[in-house]
């Protein structure tokens, strides 16, 4: 299938590993260039040039933290300055350390909403004017099952990201007229590292190793496995492309049938 990505230019938060990186590296193999993000300079450069040198796409590293209002208004500006446009925004960055809610002072939960939910406002409100000039746009949240489901021990995540659903539900209806669709994927367990560091909390706590943690984790998944980034990067690249041009305002789990609600 076409997806008609050829061409667009995307700018991929939080994308120097994990679940952004692999997000940049399928939308680069489908023909888009990209503005990629992360904090750390040098991690951030090395994936920038891996993956021109496997796919032949310009994927221009922009180090900063999108905490920062000001971050994502240059992050913006860099894709259109160099690039001329902008398509596509994966808003994506780190998640907040796993805990209850014995384990956090307010200033915690302040830092994690500035994290996962600010950083994602401020990207899209510094997007979506330059989408709007061409009437084209595409802006696609990572967060987590939690925002349907709590996901234990992790009381900031659950508290943080359900407000990013609010966001991108509410700003989808205002930009369908654009050609502006906006939807969130809420991914269940994923390998990366950051699911690593969630089993050492889960291990420390039950008096166990991390890989007996992974066992119980992936024994809880229908389909006995955990995701891959590649299987995440897949869907949303999807949600990216001319072949979802009637999605919209949705939420989309990526979970291999872990949540039990219906819908
Ligand atoms: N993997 C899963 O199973 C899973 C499940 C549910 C939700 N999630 C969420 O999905 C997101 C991505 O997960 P992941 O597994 O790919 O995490 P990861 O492996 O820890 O990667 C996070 C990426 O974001 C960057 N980053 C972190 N904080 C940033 C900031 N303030 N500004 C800019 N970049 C930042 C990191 O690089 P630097 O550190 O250099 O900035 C890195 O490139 C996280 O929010 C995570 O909590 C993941």
């Amino acid at each position: 299938m076409d997806l008609g990505l050829a061409g667009r230019v995307a700018l991929v938060a939080g994308a120097s590993t994990g679940l952004g990186r692999a997000v940049a590296e399928r939308l680069a193999r489908e023909g888009a260039d990209i503005v990629v993000n992360a904090r750390s300079r040098e991690t951030l450069e090395a994936t920038a040039a891996e993956i021109a040198r496997e796919t032949g796409r310009r994927i221009v590293p922009a180090p900063g933290d999108v905490t920062s209002e000001q971050c994502c208004a240059e992050l913006v500006k860099t894709a259109v300055g160099t690039f001329g446009r902008l398509d596509v925004l994966i808003a994506n960055a780190g998640g907040p350390p796993p805990g209850g809610a014995d384990a956090f002072a307010p200033e915690s939960y302040r830092k994690a909403l500035e994290l996962n939910l600010m950083s994602t406002v401020q990207l899209a409100l510094a997007a979506v004017p330059e989408m709007r000039k061409k009437r084209w746009g595409r802006v696609i949240a990572i967060t987590s099952v939690s925002v349907k489901q709590p996901v234990e021990g992790l009381i900031l995540s659950n508290t943080a990201r359900p407000g990013v659903v609010g966001f991108v539900k509410t700003l989808s209806r205002e930009v369908a007229r654009d050609g502006i669709l906006c939807n969130v994927v809420a991914p269940g367990f994923i390998q990366t590292d950051r699911l690593r560091e969630l089993f050492d909390a889960r291990a420390e706590k039950q008096g166990t190793d991390w890989k007996s943690v992974r066992e119980q984790i992936a024994a809880s998944v229908p389909m006995g496995r955990l995701g891959r980034p590649e299987e995440l990067a897949a869907a949303v690249t999807f949600l990216a492309s001319d072949a979802a041009s009637y999605v919209t305002g949705h939420t989309f789990q990526i979970d291999g049938g872990l949540l039990q609600g219906l819908l």
